[in-house]
């Protein structure tokens, strides 16, 4: 029987399915493991569930033992792990692609809504009692008719644009490739990120982080945007330089931002909270039960597949 360290706990009908395939390793208290404890629990074993609060750099990767042959990474990004390092220990990389669209896309959509019609001052005045209605009152930006800008145009950015084209939106996207027309549904394509986010009057960042990535929002790309664009992220925090965004902000160059994802969880940019034209949202992006479920039971099945057949659909390394 293989032995397998699972990092966090999962809901419970996933882990009685890896505890019947496996002598799994499970958190029962939901601790946040600390590289050297994740280094110290895997002795002995085959194979780590990760989740992407799990840091697997480098030095993590090269003190881990011998016999870890896998980390099944229970997301669909894996900007946690360090994949050529992994490489280089022999050790496969999986991940949890598709399971999540819908619910990632949702939340793409509430982030959206809720920077575009000011949901933030909605919520803390409602909450306060402290509102009175007016023909001016809270007057936000709306959706139809506007430009969503999607960058990356993946899974998660064709299932936004397939629901912002619903309400009215006019979809344009840059992606490394143009997509086949069935893919496109009408969307216009951008070659470079300066062309999209100069027609963006909503940006949707979707694209994963990599080296490529980091950083890609920044005080010259946020340039490039109409006066009064609104940027949204659901994709990683990392995307995006979180000080040239509060500065467009409080410029008014940015009118609004709709943030899931950043840099350093769970300890956001103070100044997120202090931004009154700011939605911000703990990372909910595949937060369902129906989605987390599927997603577990894909990094389990993961597992499985790599020791069955020595390689597995969902290896990224
Ligand atoms: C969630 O953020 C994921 O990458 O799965």
């Amino acid at each position: 029987m293989k032995k397998i360290l699972i990092t966090r706990k999962l809901l419970r009908s996933n882990e009685e399915k890896a505890s019947k395939l496996w002598e799994a390793k499970l958190n029962l208290n939901d601790e946040l493991y600390s590289q050297s404890k994740l280094v110290e629990l895997s002795q002995g074993c085959d194979g780590i569930l990760t989740s992407l609060t799990d840091k697997m750099d480098e030095a993590t990767i090269n003190k881990l033992p011998e016999s870890i042959k896998i980390l099944s990474n229970f997301a669909v990004g894996f900007g946690n792990i360090d994949l050529v390092a992994a490489k280089k220990r022999n050790i496969a990389v999986t991940n949890t692609p598709d399971v999540l669209t819908d619910a990632t896309a949702e939340i793409g959509i509430l982030l959206i809504l809720g920077a575009c019609r000011r949901a933030s001052e909605g919520i803390q005045a409602a909450k306060e009692s402290n509102w009175k209605w007016s023909a001016d009152y809270l007057i936000g930006k709306q959706l139809t008719g506007s430009r969503l800008g999607i960058l990356g145009m993946g899974r998660i950015g064709q299932k936004i644009a397939k629901i912002a084209k619903s309400l009215g939106m006019i979809i344009h996207y840059h992606n490394r490739s143009k997509l086949s027309s069935d893919k496109e549904q009408g969307a216009t394509y951008h070659d470079n990120l300066k062309s999209l986010m100069e027609v963006s009057d909503v940006l949707s960042v979707c694209c994963p982080a990599s080296k490529e990535t980091i950083n890609l929002i920044n005080k010259e790309t946020l340039e490039y945007l109409p006066k009064g664009a609104v940027v949204t992220n659901v994709a990683r925090g990392d995307i995006v330089d979180d000080e040239a965004l509060l500065d467009a902000l409080d410029r008014r160059k940015v009118y609004a931002a709709g943030l899931d994802v950043y840099k350093n969880e769970p300890n956001l940019n103070p100044g997120y909270l202090k931004h009154k034209s700011v939605f911000i949202l703990p990372h909910l992006g595949s937060a369902t039960k129906e989605t987390r479920t599927a997603m577990a039971n894909l990094a389990i099945d993961n597992i499985e597949e790599f020791f069955k057949t020595g390689s597995c659909k969902n290896k990224v390394n």
